[in-house]
């Protein structure tokens, strides 16, 4: 496959996604090895523009771990931004240091504007309230990891802010390459999911019923972004709307999975994490061995 930049789940065929999943398990194994020198001497630039721990962290390891090195930005203060220079020229100039460049803005579509300033491959490391398609990616490996997805139906309910929410955007275009994949969105109706991300046979639900809890095969929790919120009230209307707590995980199957993309705020109790259903630290490990996959490919290697 050849891979220019990651910008938006919607560039994957499901070819890319079976290559891009092997290729995942390739680097997991390399990873129980010890790692790589596949890139080395190349340099991952990371600019990150929101907050960040995981997906900066997993991109910068997995260039680490393929023997290349890492510069990075972190904070928008402390970057010529806040001098006024556009992120056009940012990217021109991040791209004649580094041979990739891993990208998170504050706003929809930014991640695709530097793609047409950079010399380099640009991954779209999250663009506001739009998509976070290596976290889907990442999101997607472990749901393989634990299903049979494609050859039996699977129930999956995204629950949580799934307007502002990004990883839910991706993700939702990601499984949908899948047979068998029955969605449902569970949020109040001001965070319910976009229309452009909806398909018809969806489901939608503004309650978390007993009824859900029992019958999904994966729940994927989400953060209330109060960041994204234009009004505050709205959001402590709603931030509390759903809790999980080893009450209502228990009615969950003992084989369904929770995922969250982290960090988690109150949406899931501590309490929770050592059930068996709770998957999300496991989740994060991923990103690792994906985003190695990801660099591999988009520089050629
Ligand atoms: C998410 C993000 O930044 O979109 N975190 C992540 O990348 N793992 C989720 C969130 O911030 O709630």
């Amino acid at each position: 496959m050849e891979l220019k930049h990651v910008l938006s789940a919607d560039q994957f065929t499901r070819k890319d996604l079976d290559h891009i999943m092997s290729r995942s398990a390739d680097m997991e194994d390399i990873l129980n090895k010890g790692g790589s020198k596949l890139c080395n001497g190349s340099i991952l630039g990371a600019l990150f523009y929101e907050p960040s721990t995981r997906t900066r962290l997993s991109f910068e390891t997995a260039m680490l771990r393929l023997g290349g090195n890492v510069v990075s930005e972190t904070d928008v203060t402390f970057s010529s931004q806040t001098k006024g220079e556009v992120l056009e020229d940012t990217i021109r100039m991040v791209g004649g240091y580094a041979d990739v460049i891993a990208i998170r803005t504050k706003t929809k579509g930014q991640a695709g504007i530097a793609a047409e300033y950079s010399p380099v491959p640009i991954l779209n490391g999250g663009d506001g309230a739009g998509e976070h398609p290596t976290q889907s990616l990442l999101d997607l490996y472990t749901i393989i990891k634990h299903h049979k997805i494609g050859s039996e139906p699977l129930q999956v309910s995204f629950v949580g802010d799934l307007k502002y929410g990004r990883t839910v955007h991706s993700l939702s275009k990601v499984l949908r390459h899948y047979e068998g994949i029955e969605l449902s969105f569970v949020a109040p109706e001001v965070i319910q999911m976009p229309e452009e991300y909806r398909k018809s046979g969806d489901k939608i639900s503004y309650e978390l019923t007993d009824e859900i809890l029992q019958t999904a095969d994966v729940i994927y929790d989400t953060r209330m972004q109060q960041e994204r919120f234009e009004d505050q009230k709205m959001f402590r209307k709603v931030r509390d709307a759903f809790i999980f707590t080893p009450e209502n995980v228990g009615l969950m199957k003992p084989a369904a999975t929770l995922m969250h993309p982290l960090p988690r705020v109150n949406e899931i109790k501590q309490s929770v994490d050592t059930l068996s259903q709770a998957k999300y630290f496991e989740q994060a490990q991923n990103g690792v061995p994906v985003r190695m996959a990801l660099i591999a490919e988009v520089l050629g290697k």
